[in-house]
Protein backbone atom coordinates (compact mmCIF):
# COMPACT_ATOMS: atom_id res chain seq x y z
CA UNK A 1 0.00 0.00 0.00
CA UNK A 2 1.31 3.56 -0.87
CA UNK A 3 0.25 6.87 1.16
CA UNK A 4 -1.66 7.70 -1.49
CA UNK A 5 -4.72 4.62 -1.03
CA UNK A 6 -3.90 5.38 2.22
CA UNK A 7 -4.83 9.04 2.02
CA UNK A 8 -7.77 8.60 0.04
CA UNK A 9 -9.63 5.92 2.46
CA UNK A 10 -8.52 8.46 4.87
CA UNK A 11 -10.25 10.87 3.60
CA UNK A 12 -13.69 8.53 3.57
CA UNK A 13 -13.36 8.74 7.40
CA UNK A 14 -12.33 12.45 8.38
CA UNK A 15 -14.34 14.81 6.00
CA UNK A 16 -18.24 15.20 5.25
CA UNK A 17 -17.63 15.47 1.32
CA UNK A 18 -20.51 17.06 1.00
CA UNK A 19 -20.31 19.50 3.47
CA UNK A 20 -16.90 20.56 2.57
CA UNK A 21 -17.73 20.68 -1.05
CA UNK A 22 -20.73 22.89 -0.79
CA UNK A 23 -19.03 25.22 1.45
CA UNK A 24 -16.04 25.59 -0.63
CA UNK A 25 -18.26 26.17 -3.92
CA UNK A 26 -20.02 28.82 -2.05
CA UNK A 27 -16.58 30.67 -0.66
CA UNK A 28 -15.17 30.72 -4.32
CA UNK A 29 -19.08 32.04 -5.58
CA UNK A 30 -19.40 34.38 -3.30
CA UNK A 31 -16.25 35.84 -4.63
CA UNK A 32 -16.66 35.97 -7.95
CA UNK A 33 -13.83 34.52 -9.05
CA UNK A 34 -12.78 32.01 -11.81
CA UNK A 35 -9.72 30.74 -12.46
CA UNK A 36 -8.77 28.37 -9.58
CA UNK A 37 -5.53 26.31 -9.18
CA UNK A 38 -5.39 23.60 -6.51
CA UNK A 39 -1.52 23.39 -6.22
CA UNK A 40 -2.33 20.35 -3.44
CA UNK A 41 -4.70 18.66 -5.40
CA UNK A 42 -3.75 15.54 -4.29
CA UNK A 43 -5.87 12.46 -4.51
CA UNK A 44 -8.83 15.05 -6.10
CA UNK A 45 -10.17 16.16 -2.86
CA UNK A 46 -12.45 18.55 -3.43
CA UNK A 47 -11.16 19.47 -6.53
CA UNK A 48 -12.35 16.56 -8.57
CA UNK A 49 -15.98 17.38 -7.06
CA UNK A 50 -15.65 21.27 -7.93
CA UNK A 51 -14.57 20.63 -11.07
CA UNK A 52 -18.01 18.07 -11.68
CA UNK A 53 -19.71 21.62 -10.78
CA UNK A 54 -18.50 23.35 -13.49
CA UNK A 55 -15.70 25.22 -11.48
CA UNK A 56 -12.68 25.94 -14.06
CA UNK A 57 -9.89 24.45 -11.81
CA UNK A 58 -6.12 23.60 -12.94
CA UNK A 59 -5.09 20.60 -10.40
CA UNK A 60 -1.24 20.41 -9.28
CA UNK A 61 0.50 17.89 -7.13
CA UNK A 62 3.99 17.16 -6.63
CA UNK A 63 3.61 13.73 -5.66
CA UNK A 64 2.92 10.90 -8.50
CA UNK A 65 1.67 8.01 -6.06
CA UNK A 66 -0.99 10.97 -5.28
CA UNK A 67 -1.84 11.80 -9.04
CA UNK A 68 -2.15 8.30 -9.98
CA UNK A 69 -5.20 7.69 -7.33
CA UNK A 70 -6.42 11.30 -8.26
CA UNK A 71 -6.05 9.85 -12.43
CA UNK A 72 -8.41 6.89 -11.54
CA UNK A 73 -10.61 9.33 -9.26
CA UNK A 74 -11.18 11.53 -11.85
CA UNK A 75 -11.92 8.85 -14.38
CA UNK A 76 -14.43 7.40 -12.09
CA UNK A 77 -16.00 10.36 -11.54
CA UNK A 78 -16.22 10.91 -15.09
CA UNK A 79 -14.34 14.19 -15.22
CA UNK A 80 -11.35 15.48 -17.63
CA UNK A 81 -8.92 16.96 -15.49
CA UNK A 82 -5.21 16.17 -16.32
CA UNK A 83 -2.42 17.37 -13.06
CA UNK A 84 0.21 18.73 -13.13
CA UNK A 85 3.19 17.48 -11.19
CA UNK A 86 5.25 20.05 -9.72
CA UNK A 87 6.60 21.19 -6.56
CA UNK A 88 5.22 24.45 -5.18
CA UNK A 89 8.68 26.14 -5.47
CA UNK A 90 8.27 25.62 -9.23
CA UNK A 91 4.97 26.76 -10.10
CA UNK A 92 5.52 30.07 -10.51
CA UNK A 93 7.71 29.95 -13.24
CA UNK A 94 5.25 28.14 -15.14
CA UNK A 95 1.84 29.92 -13.89
CA UNK A 96 3.04 33.75 -13.49
CA UNK A 97 -0.13 35.93 -12.63
CA UNK A 98 -2.85 33.14 -13.96
CA UNK A 99 -4.82 32.67 -11.12
CA UNK A 100 -8.06 34.21 -9.15
CA UNK A 101 -8.19 31.85 -6.41
CA UNK A 102 -4.77 29.14 -5.16
CA UNK A 103 -5.98 26.91 -2.64
CA UNK A 104 -3.37 24.79 -0.68
CA UNK A 105 -5.56 23.24 2.15
CA UNK A 106 -6.00 20.03 3.74
CA UNK A 107 -3.01 21.28 6.08
CA UNK A 108 -1.06 20.60 3.28
CA UNK A 109 1.59 23.79 3.46
CA UNK A 110 3.14 21.58 6.53
CA UNK A 111 4.51 18.72 4.80
CA UNK A 112 5.98 20.94 2.25
CA UNK A 113 7.89 18.31 0.36
CA UNK A 114 7.87 15.71 2.75
CA UNK A 115 4.52 13.79 2.39
CA UNK A 116 5.47 11.46 -1.02
CA UNK A 117 8.99 10.30 1.37
CA UNK A 118 8.89 10.81 5.18
CA UNK A 119 11.74 13.44 5.96
CA UNK A 120 11.99 16.96 8.03
CA UNK A 121 10.30 20.05 6.48
CA UNK A 122 12.55 22.48 6.34
CA UNK A 123 11.10 26.07 7.00
CA UNK A 124 12.57 27.85 4.21
CA UNK A 125 10.50 26.01 2.01
CA UNK A 126 7.65 27.36 3.12
CA UNK A 127 8.43 30.46 2.86
CA UNK A 128 9.54 29.76 -0.96
CA UNK A 129 6.01 27.43 -1.50
CA UNK A 130 4.04 30.74 -0.31
CA UNK A 131 6.31 33.18 -2.47
CA UNK A 132 5.26 30.98 -5.60
CA UNK A 133 1.67 30.71 -4.38
CA UNK A 134 1.97 34.80 -4.54
CA UNK A 135 3.17 35.15 -7.95
CA UNK A 136 0.85 32.72 -9.06
CA UNK A 137 -2.09 34.86 -8.78
CA UNK A 138 -3.37 37.58 -10.53
CA UNK A 139 -3.64 41.02 -9.07
CA UNK A 140 -6.61 40.85 -6.18
CA UNK A 141 -6.14 37.61 -6.62
CA UNK A 142 -6.56 35.08 -3.13
CA UNK A 143 -4.75 32.54 -1.67
CA UNK A 144 -6.75 29.73 0.22
CA UNK A 145 -4.50 28.45 2.68
CA UNK A 146 -4.93 26.35 6.11
CA UNK A 147 -2.57 25.20 8.98
CA UNK A 148 -3.39 23.22 12.39
CA UNK A 149 -6.32 23.98 14.33
CA UNK A 150 -5.69 26.37 17.43
CA UNK A 151 -6.95 23.46 20.05
CA UNK A 152 -4.79 20.97 18.13
CA UNK A 153 -1.72 23.52 18.28
CA UNK A 154 -2.26 24.58 22.19
CA UNK A 155 -3.40 21.05 23.57
CA UNK A 156 -0.62 19.16 25.53
CA UNK A 157 -1.75 16.11 24.71
CA UNK A 158 -1.49 14.06 21.42
CA UNK A 159 -4.46 14.38 18.98
CA UNK A 160 -5.93 11.08 19.09
CA UNK A 161 -8.72 10.03 16.63
CA UNK A 162 -10.44 6.08 16.42
CA UNK A 163 -13.25 6.20 13.53
CA UNK A 164 -16.23 3.18 14.06
CA UNK A 165 -15.19 0.45 11.70
CA UNK A 166 -16.87 0.77 8.20
CA UNK A 167 -17.52 -1.48 5.01
CA UNK A 168 -16.15 0.11 2.18
CA UNK A 169 -16.32 -1.10 -1.57
CA UNK A 170 -16.77 -4.79 0.34
CA UNK A 171 -13.80 -4.52 2.54
CA UNK A 172 -14.13 -4.15 6.40
CA UNK A 173 -11.97 -0.81 7.35
CA UNK A 174 -10.50 0.45 10.70
CA UNK A 175 -8.53 3.74 11.01
CA UNK A 176 -7.17 5.30 13.41
CA UNK A 177 -4.55 8.37 13.45
CA UNK A 178 -2.61 10.07 16.51
CA UNK A 179 -0.88 13.44 16.28
CA UNK A 180 2.12 14.11 18.61
CA UNK A 181 3.48 17.46 18.84
CA UNK A 182 6.78 18.38 19.74
CA UNK A 183 6.96 22.64 20.61
CA UNK A 184 10.67 22.51 21.56
CA UNK A 185 11.42 21.13 17.99
CA UNK A 186 8.76 22.76 16.62
CA UNK A 187 7.59 20.15 14.85
CA UNK A 188 4.36 17.37 14.44
CA UNK A 189 4.34 13.60 13.71
CA UNK A 190 1.13 11.81 12.11
CA UNK A 191 0.91 8.22 12.51
CA UNK A 192 -2.02 6.64 10.36
CA UNK A 193 -3.04 3.14 11.19
CA UNK A 194 -5.18 1.31 8.32
CA UNK A 195 -6.78 -2.08 8.66
CA UNK A 196 -7.96 -3.79 6.17
CA UNK A 197 -9.88 -7.20 6.21
CA UNK A 198 -7.28 -7.90 9.20
CA UNK A 199 -3.96 -6.78 7.45
CA UNK A 200 -2.95 -3.67 9.38
CA UNK A 201 -0.99 -0.97 7.26
CA UNK A 202 0.98 2.56 9.22
CA UNK A 203 2.38 5.35 7.89
CA UNK A 204 3.88 7.87 9.46
CA UNK A 205 4.75 11.77 8.26
CA UNK A 206 6.39 14.43 9.74
CA UNK A 207 5.72 17.96 9.37
CA UNK A 208 6.11 21.66 10.93
CA UNK A 209 4.18 23.32 13.78
CA UNK A 210 2.93 26.39 12.27
CA UNK A 211 1.39 28.83 14.62
CA UNK A 212 -1.70 30.93 13.37
CA UNK A 213 0.98 34.23 14.34
CA UNK A 214 3.79 32.46 12.22
CA UNK A 215 1.06 31.43 9.09
CA UNK A 216 0.10 35.03 9.04
CA UNK A 217 3.67 36.66 9.18
CA UNK A 218 4.98 34.47 6.66
CA UNK A 219 1.96 35.51 4.14
CA UNK A 220 2.50 39.74 5.25
CA UNK A 221 6.41 38.95 4.75
CA UNK A 222 5.75 37.63 0.78
CA UNK A 223 3.52 40.63 0.06
CA UNK A 224 -0.22 39.01 0.88
CA UNK A 225 -2.49 42.19 1.87
CA UNK A 226 -5.36 41.98 4.09
CA UNK A 227 -4.39 38.79 5.36
CA UNK A 228 -7.04 37.13 7.80
CA UNK A 229 -8.78 33.97 8.70
CA UNK A 230 -12.38 32.33 7.41
CA UNK A 231 -14.87 29.84 8.87
CA UNK A 232 -15.55 27.33 5.87
CA UNK A 233 -17.91 24.85 7.43
CA UNK A 234 -16.54 21.15 7.23
CA UNK A 235 -12.77 22.32 7.03
CA UNK A 236 -11.13 20.81 9.93
CA UNK A 237 -8.05 23.21 9.88
CA UNK A 238 -7.97 27.08 10.02
CA UNK A 239 -8.11 28.59 6.97
CA UNK A 240 -6.47 31.81 6.15
CA UNK A 241 -7.03 33.94 3.32
CA UNK A 242 -4.22 36.53 1.73
CA UNK A 243 -4.87 38.95 -1.22
CA UNK A 244 -1.99 39.77 -3.88
C1 LIG B 1 -2.12 16.15 3.42
S1 LIG B 1 -2.10 15.92 1.69
C2 LIG B 1 -3.60 16.79 1.27
C3 LIG B 1 -4.06 16.56 -0.14
C4 LIG B 1 -5.39 17.24 -0.51
N1 LIG B 1 -5.30 18.69 -0.46
C5 LIG B 1 -6.51 16.74 0.37
O1 LIG B 1 -7.06 17.52 1.16
O2 LIG B 1 -6.84 15.55 0.28
C6 LIG B 1 -0.80 17.03 1.22
C7 LIG B 1 -0.54 17.13 -0.26
O3 LIG B 1 0.39 18.18 -0.53
C8 LIG B 1 1.33 17.73 -1.49
N2 LIG B 1 2.60 18.46 -1.30
C9 LIG B 1 3.31 18.58 -0.16
N3 LIG B 1 4.39 19.35 -0.36
C10 LIG B 1 4.38 19.70 -1.67
C11 LIG B 1 5.24 20.51 -2.46
N4 LIG B 1 6.33 21.11 -1.92
N5 LIG B 1 4.93 20.67 -3.75
C12 LIG B 1 3.84 20.10 -4.30
N6 LIG B 1 2.97 19.33 -3.58
C13 LIG B 1 3.24 19.13 -2.28
C14 LIG B 1 1.49 16.26 -1.20
O4 LIG B 1 2.04 15.56 -2.29
C15 LIG B 1 0.08 15.86 -0.82
O5 LIG B 1 -0.66 15.42 -1.93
Amino acid sequence: MEIAQLWDICLQFEYDRNILVASIAQWISNNRKTVILDAACGTGFPAIDLAKLGFQITCNDGSTSMLQEFCRNAKIAGVTLPPYCMPWKDLKTHFAGRFDILMCRGNSLIYSGAWEEARDVEYASIYESLDSFWNCLKQDGILYVDTTAKKNLISQFPERKTYAERILDGRCIKFSEVVYTDRAQRTHKWIAELTIDGTKYEFERNSLFLSHADLKFLLRKVGFRKVSSVEIPGEHYAVFLGYR
